[in-house]
């Protein structure tokens, strides 16, 4: 299928610049590109372009934040987003979508969401690769990509093609309904590459311990807010939402990200409380009340019933010790966990890990192993924080490949 109307291909048809991968980082790139007068053509084997833009931010795409910057992203090679994300900034995407009458709001935390649909993103994106004659064939399988004197040669189902600068916009490994494949990583080994080892992030955990697991499902759609979740030295302070495998919701996404199997994970279920000062306050003032009907205020009833029957003994506040309240407190306060492991790329937002940073141009996301080879979005070894963070970067290093193919 043709997205837009193109001529019929001839046995080897040259574009200057072809990208692949029809999602955030793609179409960004290649409406750039063309603006600058470059003659694009952006392949993707998916039946419909952006996919994950669709899906995204609950069907309203948390398009950027408001806070962006370099600290908000992992990657083995921290400086590396630094030099693209300054030279087209979250105000920058938010003065396009503001350009297109898109109406959207701050969710929270920075967080911008449309306020109708995801796809008044895409469409704009779409507009855009239109307005500036951006050749799009969707339904393309890439079969073969090879080195020529001047750059690149594809075998595609849709016919063989030539290029100066082959852009990969392929994106991770996350979600392969979506269309998600390891091309991107093929071809960068293909030509040289040294790839960082893959693995979902912004992901729920599972959890396999009886007890455990067994509180997680009783509790499933339960959520508390404002938790204070810890693992390897990061924290954040969000909301946790407990599943019928393990846990998930905000703090617990951002945290995945920093987690690697065998890790604790620490949680502060209440951390706007001074615990051990409420505790022994409420032991003066309420001596004959029982530590569930205390709990019953600070959670839902369902959870604080199982709590004080899993976690604690319930008893009238008078009969605990001060260590045992103490033990209370620490328990409420550093709720420690090993997660089984993730739900993997079936549901995670990113991956992390992919095509090392430190063999790309940080100004022109240009390979420095092989000319003409551009690496831009998900691909590479730069992940975002959850919050908007993932769809700048593909934005801000579709911007900048677009100003050097
Ligand atoms: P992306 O995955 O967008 O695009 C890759 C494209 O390449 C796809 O169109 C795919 O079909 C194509 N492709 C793959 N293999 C190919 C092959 N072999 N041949 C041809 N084409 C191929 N981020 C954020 O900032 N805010 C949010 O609200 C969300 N929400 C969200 C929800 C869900 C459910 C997911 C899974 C992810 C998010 N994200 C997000 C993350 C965000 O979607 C992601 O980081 C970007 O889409 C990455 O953009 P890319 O263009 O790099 O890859």
């Amino acid at each position: 299928m043709r997205a837009f109307d193109s001529p019929e291909v001839s046995a080897v048809s040259f574009f200057p610049v072809i990208i692949i991968g029809a999602g955030a980082a793609g179409l960004m790139c290649a409406a750039q590109a063309a603006k600058r007068g470059r003659q694009v053509l952006l392949l993707d084997h998916a039946n419909k372009a952006g996919k994950k833009i669709l899906m995204s931010g609950g069907g309203r795409c948390n398009f950027t934040n408001m806070y962006t910057e370099p600290g908000n992203f992992l990657s083995h090679n921290p400086h590396f987003c630094k030099s693209a994300l300054a030279r087209y900034t979250q105000w920058d995407f938010i003065a396009l979508v503001g350009q297109y009458g898109v109406p959207y709001h701050e969710k929270k935390l920075g967080q911008l969401f449309c306020d109708n649909k995801a796809s008044d993103i895409l469409e704009m994106l779409l507009a855009e690769c239109r307005e500036h004659g951006v050749d799009l064939r969707l339904d393309t399988r890439i079969e073969q990509v090879g080195k020529t004197d001047s750059g690149y040669h594809l075998h595609t189902s849709a016919g063989d093609f030539t290029c100066q600068s082959l852009v990969i916009a392929t994106g991770g490994l996350s979600i392969p309904t979506l269309g998600a494949s390891g091309f991107g990583y093929q071809v960068a080994r293909q030509f040289g590459h040294e790839l960082l080892p893959t693995r979902a992030g912004l992901v729920p955990f599972t959890i396999t311990e009886p007890n455990l697991k067994e509180l997680c499902t009783a509790l499933s759609g339960t959520s508390v807010e404002d938790c204070v979740v810890s693992c390897n030295g990061q924290r954040f302070k969000e909301n946790i939402l407990f599943t019928h495998r393990g846990l998930s919701g905000p703090a617990i996404l951002q945290i995945s990200s920093y987690w690697q199997p065998g890790d604790s994970v620490q949680i502060d279920l209440l951390p706007h409380i001074d615990l051990p000062e409420w505790l022994a306050c409420q032991q003066r003032e309420r001596p004959n009340s029982e530590l569930k009907t205390l709990l019953g205020e600070l959670f839902t009833k369902k959870m604080a019933g199982l709590l004080a029957e899993q976690w604690f003994v319930s008893k009238p506040l008078k009969q605990y010790s001060a260590a045992e309240l103490e033990a209370v407190a620490q328990k409420l306060a550093n709720w420690t966990l090993v997660p089984a492991g993730t739900e993997g790329y079936r549901t995670a937002e990113v991956t992390l890990g992919g095509v090392d940073t430190r063999e790309v141009s940080s100004k022109t996301l240009e390979s420095l192993k092989s000319p003409g080879l551009y690496f831009i979005g998900e691909v590479l070894d730069v992940t975002g924080h959850l919050g908007g963070f993932n769809f700048q970067w593909a934005w801000a290093s579709a911007y900048a490949a677009a100003q050097f193919v």
